[in-house]
């Protein structure tokens, strides 16, 4: 295959769950670039209709969902519904996720829960139902974003969520198991952890993300001296994406500037 084709993504469909804002918006640009049709869904459709309006200005094709991954009916209905709309799923990319920080010994069941429900359950069920479709069409590339703090405990002063590192810690395990059961039917599962980034959970002007408290402090000690940009995502999600990844499939591409490795 030429080298121009590796990353072609013409005619393809892909669904960005939490496509509508920060990491998944990024995301959805980039796979509508490279030519699929792109389904953004989340519980708010009208953010997820404005990154439509994004794409289709730039040319590519896009729809707006309105979808719960914590509710199976309505991930279900979704997934027909893109069905019916494009005929088949090439790409899944698992990117919706919450946070809610409280000291581990007084995290509120419920909080705990709500982060176990959308960052797994909903990453769980969100790979059922559209990988019942991959398997029957033998081709899929599921990408699920977890988080570089999903290999290890975090100190408190940085983020203080046993709820979500515990979630994307679980959200990699799902990623490899699903890759061994599938990588015989044609679908690859895949995983993009990032680290911080200056863009949704992480946004720099709401007081109390991460990144208002100690972005230039946490920038000091990544050894790129940076935190994560938008474009910083984009090729990542188009390898695992496109045929580039063939050859690749329960893997995590941490992509934190190197912060991990010290
Ligand atoms: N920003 C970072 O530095 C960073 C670092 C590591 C990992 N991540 C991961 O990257 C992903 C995106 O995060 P982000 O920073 O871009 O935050 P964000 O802007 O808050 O995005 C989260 C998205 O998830 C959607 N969502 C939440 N619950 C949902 C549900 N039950 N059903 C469907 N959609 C739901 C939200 O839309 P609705 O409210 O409309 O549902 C929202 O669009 C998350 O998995 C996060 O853990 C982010």
């Amino acid at each position: 295959m030429a080298l121009n084709q590796l990353f072609d993504l013409t005619g393809q469909t892909a669904i960005v769950t939490g496509g509508g804002s920060g990491l998944g918006r990024v995301m959805a640009l980039a796979l509508a670039e490279a030519g699929a049709n792109v389904v953004i869904c989340s519980r708010r459709k009208e953010i997820c209709e404005e990154v439509v309006k994004e794409i289709e200005t730039l040319g590519g094709q896009a729809l707006a969902l309105a979808l719960d991954v914590t509710d199976p009916e309505s991930v279900v209905q979704g997934v027909e519904k893109v069905v019916s709309q494009f005929g088949k799923i090439e790409i899944l990319v698992n990117n919706c996720g919450t946070v809610f920080e409280a000291p581990a010994a007084e995290m509120p069941l419920e909080q705990w829960q709500s982060m176990l429900n959308t960052n797994v359950t909903g990453t769980f069920l969100m790979c059922q139902a559209v990988g019942k479709h991959m398997i029957n069409s033998e081709y899929g590339k599921i990408i699920n974003i977890s988080s570089s703090i999903g290999f290890k405990g975090t100190d408190p002063e940085a983020v203080d969520s046993v709820g979500y590192t515990t979630s994307k810690g679980a959200v990699m395990t799902l990623t490899k198991d699903l890759a061994v059961k599938w990588g015989r039917h044609g679908v690859n599962v895949n995983s993009i952890a990032p680290g911080v980034f200056t863009t949704g959970m992480n946004n720099p002007e709401i007081p109390g993300t991460l990144v208002n408290k100690a972005g230039d402090f946490i920038a000091a000690q990544v050894p790129v001296r940076r935190l994560g940009r938008d474009s910083d995502l984009a090729g990542a999600v188009l390898y695992f994406a496109s045929t580039a990844s063939d050859y690749c499939t329960g893997q995590i591409l941490v992509i934190d500037g190197g912060l991990g490795a010290k």
